[in-house]
């Protein structure tokens, strides 16, 4: 407990202490705590979780003073699926490729943002480390300009090849069933990293005072059935018949429905929303976009390996997301991610009108 004294203290100089960070745990320790439960732990898996924390933490303090900084707005270039990136999305892929090659811990990374994989040797030129990690290093980059909250999603796979050689797409397109950790950071009305490793769910928040991520979402879980649904329904007649079907459903005056419609944008907060309130978040495919937009390596699997260990499902409308085998980096598919019984619904109406 805070003393009276302290307490007045802080109210006084405005310092931003509060109890609840006094008795929670810091990410920090709780990496440590959890490090001997992975399986074949050697600590490599959680110095790739801390260098993301500190990535993080760099990204944060810029997306924070977009606007007052010459970050906001195009970069001028297009990545490898054709999309403008943002400044931001171009600084951001770099904080996070930097940070995970200086430290040596991983032995190849994918980005959204690279049109190819990053082999990454040490500096001895050896192949030694074991896991690659995957990314979307700015997610809901549309919405920076106009000061809503974006996001990064990362996954880990242990490689498939043998150590000490150089990585291959091979360690890369492999089904998310074999991930070893995913998360996100979501950077928000208060700067979030949430994550798993297998065993459950936790968020931690930022406090930006002191630069510490506080335990504050233990043991995340999805409601069974929730009440909200997330689509760009501005694409409603380019969606498939189950899709439109399903919609209704949700709009149907009936039992606990209607149900409230809620869409950001920005992938990593529909899901952080939904996954505390209890929702769906949907992208199928459109006449315009045959496999849908989500790509399955850097937003898909790793937000299906954290809906499914908080209790909720991922699908890609007629199957478990985690189970596709890619055949490409820079894949796409449909996504149908949430609360269990609403994506179970929502996949009835798919095979229905198949
Ligand atoms: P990114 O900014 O990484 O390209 O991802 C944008 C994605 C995702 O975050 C969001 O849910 C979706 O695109 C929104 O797409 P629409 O604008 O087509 O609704
Ligand atoms: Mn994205
Ligand atoms: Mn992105």
């Amino acid at each position: 407990m805070i003393s009276q004294k302290i307490r007045y203290l802080c109210l006084k100089h405005n310092y931003i202490v509060f109890e609840m960070e006094e008795r929670n745990r810091t990410l920090g320790e709780f990496i440590i705590e959890h490090q001997n439960s992975f399986q074949y732990s050697t600590g490599e898996l959680s110095r790739i979780i801390n260098s993301i924390r500190l990535a993080a933490k760099v990204v944060n303090y810029k997306v924070n003073k977009a606007g007052l900084v010459d970050i906001v707005g195009a970069a001028g270039e297009q990545n490898i699926q054709g999309e403008d990136q943002q400044k931001l999305d171009v600084y951001a892929n770099e904080v996070f490729i930097q940070t995970l090659i200086n430290r040596e811990i991983v032995c190849g990374i994918g980005s959204e943002e690279n049109d190819d994989f990053i082999t990454v040797a040490g500096s001895d030129n050896s192949h030694n480390n074991k896991y690659v990690v995957l990314m979307d290093p700015l997610d809901g980059s549309s919405n920076i300009d106009v000061n809503v909250s974006v996001g990064t999603i990362f996954s880990v796979f242990r490689r498939i090849t043998p150590v000490g050689t150089p990585v291959t797409i091979e360690d890369f397109l492999q089904p998310g069933v074999n991930q070893v950790a995913a998360g996100y950071v979501i950077y928000g009305t208060s700067t979030m990293l949430v994550y798993t490793t297998g065993d459950g769910v936790n968020g931690f928040t930022l406090n930006p005072a002191i630069g510490t991520f506080y335990l504050s979402h233990p043991n995340m879980k999805y409601s069974e059935d929730g009440k909200i649904y997330s689509i760009n329904e501005g694409n409603y007649v380019h969606f498939p018949q189950g899709v439109k079907d399903y919609i209704k459903y949700c709009q149907l005056e009936e039992g606990d429905r209607p149900y409230t419609s809620r869409y950001i944008g920005s992938l990593v907060s529909d899901f952080h929303r939904n996954m505390i309130k209890g929702g769906i978040y949907l992208y199928p495919t459109t006449s315009k976009t045959p496999n849908g937009k989500l790509r399955l390596l850097y937003e898909c699997n790793p937000m299906a390996f954290i809906a499914e260990q908080a209790g909720g499902k991922a699908s890609d409308g007629f199957g478990r997301i985690m189970e596709i085998q890619p055949t490409e980096l820079h894949q796409r598919v449909p996504f149908f991610c949430g609360s269990k019984n609403m994506v179970e619904k929502a996949e009835e109406f798919m095979a229905k009108a198949k």
